[in-house]
């Protein structure tokens, strides 16, 4: 038997990793084993996992990275954690979706992110870990939107770049004008109260919309961006694969080809959508 890894969440039934890390292990002729883990209480889960490394999804993210004994560049910056490494004693935390959604953006689909105006919508565990990548790869003004004003305000400050960050309430959308790139980060279709409306005036033909959920949490924004004559509409199971890779290069020192794994994945997209 071969090293040992799982993913926590609350739920996780439907995660997708044990699949992608075990394409990726075939890949590379790496004997792992990966499994799903339901942790309504993460603390205690990963208490009990005497395994070599995690993956933590929703809603643990910041729990995990407050688990940890050190944290890498990027968790650190954002406050969460989606991969943790035994290392001695204790954990060490990385978080790989910021770049995961990068390369799928830049990668995958081509897309120059450098100089685009841009506009985060939510600013939990998932925009927290999206936004200082965003920045790094360049792109202009980023404007972060919230339901709740002061978690807005909180991430801005902790990204700590005044002059490129801004802060604002979903009241004010319809006055901000055109975005290049949108990015939904809110986990609105997964609420009780679905998702708001947003006005058509935040994208044109030039703009992508895209959504760090896949399947059916996807759908609203997508149609929404759709509607508002998007170029691009991209949902997140590239980002998905990407932020798997760099998890799985962390852990075991090669960067996976991710193309393949991708493609068997949106073969399986009804699958998908009626799964997650
Ligand atoms: P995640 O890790 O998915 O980001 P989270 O930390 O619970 O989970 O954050 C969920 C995000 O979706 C938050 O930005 C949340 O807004 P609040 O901070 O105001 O709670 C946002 N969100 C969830 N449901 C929403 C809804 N119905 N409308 C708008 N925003 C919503």
């Amino acid at each position: 038997m071969g090293k040992r890894y799982a993913v926590f969440g609350h739920p996780v039934s439907h995660s997708l990793s044990p699949r992608i890390h075990a394409a990726f292990a075939r890949q590379a002729g790496i004997a792992l084993d990966y499994v799903a883990i339901d942790a309504p209480d993460f603390a205690a889960a990963l208490d009990a996992f005497d395994g070599d490394g995690a993956n933590v999804t929703l809603p643990h993210k910041a729990a995990a990275a407050a688990a940890c004994a050190t944290l890498g560049e990027a968790a650190r910056r954002c406050g969460v954690a989606n991969t943790l490494t035994r290392r001695g004693g204790g954990w060490h935390g990385d978080n790989t979706d910021g770049i995961g959604l990068v390369r799928d953006l830049t990668g995958r689909l081509g897309l120059d992110l450098r100089g685009r105006r841009t506009l985060l919508l939510g600013a939990g565990g998932g925009a927290r870990g999206v936004a200082p990548a965003l920045l790094d790869a360049g792109v202009a003004d980023l404007f972060v939107v919230n339901r709740t004003p002061a978690r807005a305000d909180a991430l801005a400050d902790m990204l700590g770049t005044p002059d490129r960050v801004h802060p604002r309430y979903f009241d004010d959308l319809a006055t901000l004008g055109e975005f290049d790139l949108i990015v939904n980060a809110t986990s609105a279709t997964r609420g009780a109260e679905g998702f708001p409306a947003l006005p058509m005036s935040l994208a044109g033909p030039r703009s992508a919309a895209v959504d760090l959920s896949y399947g059916e949490a996807a759908v609203a924004f997508l149609a929404w961006g759709r509607a508002a004559g998007v170029r691009d509409a991209v949902d997140g199971l590239g980002m998905l694969v990407e932020q798997a890779a760099e998890s799985f290069r962390l852990w075991h020192g090669l960067l996976p080809d991710t193309a393949p794994v991708y493609a068997a994945l949106r073969e399986r997209d009804a699958v998908l959508v009626s799964a997650d």
